[in-house]
């Protein structure tokens, strides 16, 4: 009899479960209230499910059409949520920071990247002075200076990594790229060795990050958790050698961003413990990782796939080429004459944007288009309620950089990069590295695509299938 239990208990648990989920429904605290049109979807996996196979766009495609263009209603990753859609909404989010709305992150996301003492901790305060703090040192002003060496950097990689090929598979090179160039300028790592003692595990980090949180030997998650640990172990071994430096050699100015993370204080003249550089370290490399990898790739795929846009690009940048020594770096002034390629490069984070959208959490209750948003539920504002929305961007998928001239799209309809106070603070070096990046492709090879038409999937970030093989055919000197 007992072994049969195993059988049995499901077919009594799966009625009773539903049972109460429909008791909980009609009794709950929440059912008087005019809640936003939607579903629920399953009992514990909510629509999990439909996210995960129709994919981010179409799932709020469909949801709009079905049940309201300005707010809907769904559960994911275990939490009531309401998905705000179409320019208003995302006004209304990124407007009401800090009054009806704070910062949320998955339980799960935490867990893999921070130390286990933050996990549960508030993090408010510590977040208040990392985001002045990386507004400080990502604002134009402060970037300027990193100009030469993104681009020595981009040089010596299209001479290792391309130039022996003729064909190159453009997604792990630009990640090899984006990892490089963050170890260069956040911690002025350049050997190797030591770049790899960061990317192996940051790698297990990235790739299981989103996956489904079970934490079991061998799953996603679990290597996300144990590359987690390993590069904060990593992290506090660099930082507190060079706490020691700055000490042996009286330093106070910062020579990269960790250096500039020891010297700064907070209002009461603390500094930061090494734990939180190593948490805003982390931070900064998830954000930048994966997003600006994945800018960068769909850039290229788009010179390759469009020929008249790449001729346009292609006249620009060798303007830009012909006016320096053959041996002299970009400067800021060559950065602002690339007027027509950062157009090439914003329609393409209009069509194919890197990050998804964003969560936050409620601190009050409030009414939002006539319905009722619960305290502690879960909001989420997306790139895809206005980036592909025919009344914002006519021809939604056509690819044409005009629509970003004169005043361009209207305000809160591009958002690859948010809006209001928690907008990316990295939105300046994104662009700087992409336009960097272009620049070195463009003036050294013409593309062509290796498979016509790759499709584009879902990781973290919209990746092309194959990883983008392209065909490299240097220019003629
Ligand atoms: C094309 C590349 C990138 C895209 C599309 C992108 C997009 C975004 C988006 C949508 C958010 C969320 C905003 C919100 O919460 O509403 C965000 C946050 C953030 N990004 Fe980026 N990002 C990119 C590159 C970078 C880079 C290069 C860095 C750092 C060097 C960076 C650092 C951050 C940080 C620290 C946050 C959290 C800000 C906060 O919570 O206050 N990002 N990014």
């Amino acid at each position: 009899m007992e072994s049969f239990l195993p059988y049995v208990l499901p077919l009594f648990l799966l009625p009773l479960s539903l049972y109460l989920v429909s008791f909980l429904r009609k009794t709950g605290p929440t059912e008087s209230k005019n809640l936003p049109p939607g579903s629920n979807g399953w009992p514990m996996l909510g629509e999990n499910m439909e996210f995960a196979l129709s994919g981010p766009q179409q799932f709020v495609k469909e949801r709009m059409q079905k049940y309201s263009p300005e707010v809907f209603r769904t559960s994911l990753l275990g939490e009531k949520m309401a998905v705000f859609c179409g320019a208003q909404g995302n006004k209304f989010l990124f407007t009401n920071e800090n009054k009806l709305l704070t910062s949320w992150w998955p339980q799960s996301m935490k867990k893999a990247l921070l130390f286990p003492e933050f996990i549960e901790s508030n993090l408010k305060e510590v977040s208040a002075l990392k985001r002045s703090f990386h507004h400080d040192i990502l604002k134009p002003e402060a970037l300027k200076q990193y100009i030469p060496a993104m681009d020595s950097l981009a040089r010596q990689h299209l001479d290792s990594d391309w130039l022996p090929n003729t064909v190159v598979k453009v997604f792990p090179l630009s990640k090899k790229y984006t990892f490089e160039l963050a170890c260069k300028l956040f911690l002025s790592l350049v050997d190797q060795e030591d770049i790899k003692k960061l990317s192996d595990p940051f790698t297990l980090v990235t790739n299981g990050m989103f996956s489904v949180p079970i934490d079991f030997p061998g799953t996603a998650y679990n290597g996300a958790i144990k590359g987690g640990k390993m590069v904060r172990e990593e992290l506090m071994r660099i930082i507190t050698e060079r706490r020691k430096e700055i000490v042996m050699n009286n330093e106070t100015e910062g020579r990269d961003l960790l250096s500039k993370m020891l010297l700064v204080r907070d209002e009461d003249g603390n500094f930061m413990s090494e734990m939180e550089i190593s948490n805003n370290i982390i931070g900064l490399l998830v954000a930048s990782f994966e997003t600006t990898s994945s800018a960068v790739t769909a850039v290229m795929n788009y010179l390759a796939g469009l020929p008249h846009i790449y001729r346009e690009v292609f006249k620009e940048q060798m303007e830009i080429a012909k006016s320096k020594g053959p041996n002299e770096l970009l400067t800021w002034e060559d950065i602002e004459k690339m007027k027509y390629s950062w157009n090439v490069a914003r329609e393409s984070l209009r069509l194919t944007p890197p990050a998804q959208g964003a969560f936050r959490e409620t601190i009050t209750e409030f009414t939002y288009a006539g319905f009722t948003v619960p305290k502690g539920w879960k909001t989420f504002w997306t790139v895809h309620s206005t980036h592909k929305n025919p009344k914002y961007f006519p021809e939604p998928e056509k690819f044409d950089p005009k629509r970003f001239e004169g005043t361009g799209p209207a305000p809160y309809t591009f958002v690859p990069f948010g809006g209001g106070p928690r907008m990316c603070p990295g939105k300046e070096y994104a662009r700087l590295e992409v336009l960097v990046f272009m620049h070195n492709v463009v003036t050294r090879f013409k593309l062509e695509k290796a498979i016509p038409n790759e499709k584009i999937v879902f990781h973290a970030s919209p990746t092309p299938a194959h990883g983008l093989p392209v065909h490299l055919h240097p220019h003629e000197k």
